[in-house]
């Protein structure tokens, strides 16, 4: 048998737009944008984390900033490989090699091939025990619900690529469902509604500065505004607009549908002993698209039901990581586990 004195436990949450490394005993030791900067000529990575975030669309030609991560699973596992790498390097504090546990979150709805890419992308940068968690229940328990109880709850993760749905019991996930759409697709439609507005190119990170500056799923007790530079699409020169809160709420409206329409179609499904907690129980948003301003109120409105936002969402999973880390004993990474 292994002693745990022997093992460095970490948990992660990979996510398309933030990754966050939880090391047990020292607590969250890495927090960074989930990009890396490649070298175009030999694909060698050059920087990860904000460190790259810093250059970001402005990268001389020989350089390529790169989201190794899309919808919530891996679309370019070498970039991946080599952040993952990096990232494991800046959260460990121990000089000798220590057998490395690696509990990681999930969306629920991963096939079991992109599963098995999971455990062996994870053992191929210094993972020996790989153990996958199911990201709404970690969400969960990060957020303080009593996930153990025999009682019905929705969670909603709403991430950047994807929005991890499902109704939970007994710390199982009894219905689920996975919408690649969340934040980044609401960048995406706010890019376009400038552009066919206002004739005015702007770049993805742009897009996100104003969802999170005057964003909103309902609208708002103080009139909102923001200034936008960009580039022109007619003269082809830079220009500067000004954007005000209803403008971007109709311009969120069909990506906060399709995420309502996700939720919707769970609700219709989930048994209705669980269906009938829920009135009570209500829905718990995390996630930091969660934090887009009375998303909360519009899904309350849409399904009748009592909706909070965690306090932390945007590290309610991470914090979930955390305490079934604390739970998990030697056997059960072997039972459950992925070892090599
Ligand atoms: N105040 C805010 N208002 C609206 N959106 C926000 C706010 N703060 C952060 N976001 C959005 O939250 C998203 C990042 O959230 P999070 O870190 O939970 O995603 P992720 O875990 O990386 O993605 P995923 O779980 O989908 O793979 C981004 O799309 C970001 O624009
Ligand atoms: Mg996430």
């Amino acid at each position: 048998m292994i002693s745990s004195f022997y093992c460095s436990r970490i948990g992660i949450d990979l996510g398309t737009a933030n990754t966050l490394v939880y090391v047990d005993g020292r607590g969250v030791a890495v927090k960074e944008p989930s990009l890396v900067t490649v070298r175009a000529s030999t694909g060698e990575i050059e920087a990860a984390g904000s460190e790259a975030e810093a250059g970001a669309g402005r990268t001389p030609k020989k350089f390529r900033t790169v989201r190794p991560i899309r919808h919530g699973m891996f679309c370019d596992l070498t970039a991946c490989e080599g952040m993952l790498t990096r990232f494991f390097r800046q959260a460990r504090t121990d000089r000798t090699f220590r057998r490395l546990r690696v509990a990681m979150a999930i969306p629920g709805e991963l096939t079991e091939v992109e599963r098995l890419a999971i455990v062996e992308s994870l053992q191929t940068v210094g993972a020996r025990d790989v153990l996958l968690v199911d990201q709404v229940l970690a969400a969960a328990q990060g957020a303080g619900l009593p996930i153990d109880e025999p009682r019905g709850r929705m969670v909603v993760d709403v991430g950047a690529g994807v929005t991890d749905i499902a109704v939970i019991s007994m710390a199982n996930t009894v219905q689920t469902r996975t919408v690649a759409v969340a934040g980044d697709e609401m960048d995406a439609a706010v890019a376009a509604y400038v552009r066919g507005k206002h004739q005015l190119l702007v770049g993805e990170r742009t897009a996100e500065r104003i969802k999170i500056h005057v964003g909103s799923a309902l609208p708002v007790s103080e009139a909102l505004s923001v200034n936008v530079k960009g580039r022109c699409l007619v003269q082809g020169i830079p220009r500067e607009v000004a954007l005000c809160d209803c403008e971007i709420r109709e311009a969120l409206s069909a990506p906060i549908h399709q995420i309502i329409m996700g939720i919707r179609e769970v609700l219709e499904q989930a048994p209705p002993e669980l269906s009938a907690d829920l009135v009570d129980t209500g829905i718990l948003l995390t996630g930091g698209s969660a934090l887009l301003r009375n998303l909360d109120r519009r899904i309350g409105e849409e399904f009748g039901l009592p909706v909070k936002v965690a306090q932390d969402p945007l590290s309610s999973v991470i914090l979930g990581l955390a305490h079934q880390l604390k739970r998990l004993r030697s056997r059960d990474w072997r039972r459950f586990g992925h070892s090599s």
